[in-house]
């Protein structure tokens, strides 16, 4: 037997009468890795100054979408679940933040690279945008729009908490030409959310949310979460409903991924919080959370993603899944331009030195290997949950396609997908699994190149 014919199930996944909850041990991670070579240290800079000398060409442009990425390192205190925290805010200190960050994104403007298309895409993530000050959000939002070439239909993200997101910020917001807010709600439920370190009550957020629709300006997402510690399945619907009651446009659904080195992770293994759900019960509200959406005809824009008005349109998320080209701007930001993935010094004086010294702060950089449009649409088709089966030859070569076959038609002999009309249709365990088989088809073709094809079937 060849070895493509003997796939391990952790490509594969494994037969069950309930694929949904064991067709693989747990979810690791929230996001797939694939190969890249790394760029030495003293070269990060000459590499970068002639990419950006250089303009795009016009297939990495078309049809995917271009996007800016600017982060915001702060956070009025660090939730227990989260690893994205990097410094606390402190007024000083934001303020000579937010001075290099717009040196930094003036900097970029006169790059033939960055001239060379439109951007569809800026989002201001985080940490905490919302922690800025009203003209600290009106200086950045005119850098970018002044520095950067924007689509007219550009989808200008302002991410944050709903805490300290007073009316004046608000405004500026709207002002400096945000057009969609994403806040991280996680739940309505106050008692869950004090154990995560959330400031604020449930009732709340529901009157922010009112008042951000009645300003009938944005759209407005949230973040629910699930699978946290004492969730129960009734919170997790209450959640839901209220999500549906409140007049969010959008709702992002994640599941908890118990970091190793988070304070929650130690406070369940101390006994002073309780245990997370499992993996078999997160997929059970995975379950409740797509069919409680489908039935109030919610509409669903990617497996984790819906928007019930044609206001909300997910453009940075679902690009940065499909591959898209991503300038990063600030400290901790990551991003990905002409072939090359690029991270930003994290420390603030480090990331400083770097711009007075008239350099991008590029902490590490390397080249990405591997075919990219491939990878492309593979990435979309995960995020969305179906796949075109041709595109996968268009972009990969021919024979691509048969050459994945004995892996699809595992999958879907364990329920993770059906094939049809030249489609791979994730079913909702599949959905439930994207990511994990997103990565299982990345390792396929490491361990099975289609070059190196040497099986019977492949031949
Ligand atoms: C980068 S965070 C920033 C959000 C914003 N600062 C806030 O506090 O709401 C974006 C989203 O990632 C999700 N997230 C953060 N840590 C997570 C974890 N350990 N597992 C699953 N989702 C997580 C949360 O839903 C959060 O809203
Ligand atoms: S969830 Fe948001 S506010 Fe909380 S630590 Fe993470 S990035 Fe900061």
């Amino acid at each position: 037997m060849s070895a493509i014919h003997s796939l391990s199930p952790e490509l594969t996944g494994i037969s069950s009468p309930d694929p949904l909850k064991f067709a693989f041990a747990g979810k690791k991670s929230a996001h797939t890795s694939s190969g890249s070579i790394p760029v030495p240290a003293d070269q990060t800079q000459a590499v970068y100054r002639k990419l950006m000398d250089t303009p795009a060409l016009p297939e990495t442009l078309s049809p995917g979408k271009r996007l800016a990425y600017i982060h915001i390192p702060f956070c009025r205190t660090h939730c227990s679940y989260c690893g994205f925290f990097q410094n606390t805010t402190k007024k000083d200190e934001v303020n000579r933040y937010v001075d290099y960050l717009e040196k930094e994104i003036r900097m970029s403007a006169h790059d033939a690279w960055t001239q060379s298309g439109l951007f569809h895409g800026v989002y201001f993530g985080g940490g905490t945008p919302t922690d800025l000050q009203p003209e600290h959000i009106v200086r950045l939002g005119n850098a970018i729009r002044e520095s950067l070439p924007l689509a007219n239909d550009v989808e200008m993200t302002f991410e944050g908490r709903f805490h300290g997101f007073d009316n004046d910020k608000v405004q500026a917001c709207l002002e400096a030409g945000f057009n969609r807010f994403s806040l991280g709600a996680q739940s309505f439920n106050t008692t869950l959310r004090r154990r995560m370190s959330r400031i604020d009550s449930g009732e709340f957020l529901l009157e922010r949310l009112d008042y951000f629709n009645s300003l009938n300006n944005a759209a407005v997402v949230i973040d629910l979460m699930f699978g946290l510690p004492g969730q129960t399945l009734g919170d997790w619907e209450k959640d839901l409903h209220t999500f549906l009651q409140s007049k969010a446009h959008g709702v992002d659904l994640y599941q908890l991924i118990l970091l190793g080195s988070s304070r929650m992770k130690q406070s369940i293994e101390n006994g002073s919080m309780p245990e997370p759900a499992t993996s078999p019960e997160r997929a059970e509200m995975f379950r409740l959370g797509v069919a409680t959406l489908s039935d109030h005809k919610v509409g669903r824009l990617s497996v984790s993603h819906w928007g019930r008005d044609l206001r909300e349109r997910n453009i940075y998320n679902h690009g940065v899944k499909s591959g898209a080209e991503i300038m990063p701007f600030g400290s901790g930001a990551g991003g990905n331009f002409a072939g090359h993935n690029a991270m930003s010094l994290r420390t603030l004086p480090a990331y400083y030195e770097a711009i007075d010294a008239g350099h991008k702060p590029i902490m590490m950089m390397s080249k990405a290997t591997g075919n990219k449009a491939l990878f492309s649409v593979m990435g979309s088709g995960f995020d969305r949950g179906w796949l075109e089966i041709a595109k996968l030859d268009q972009t990969g070569g021919a024979g691509m396609s048969e050459h994945c076959m004995p892996l699809f038609e595992a999958w879907q002999e364990n329920g993770l997908t059906t094939i049809h009309d030249g489609i791979l249709d994730l079913t909702l365990p599949g959905q439930f699994w994207n990511v994990t088989m997103h990565q299982a088809l990345i390792d396929f073709l490491k361990q099975y190149p289609l070059d190196g094809q040497t099986t019977e079937r492949a031949a």
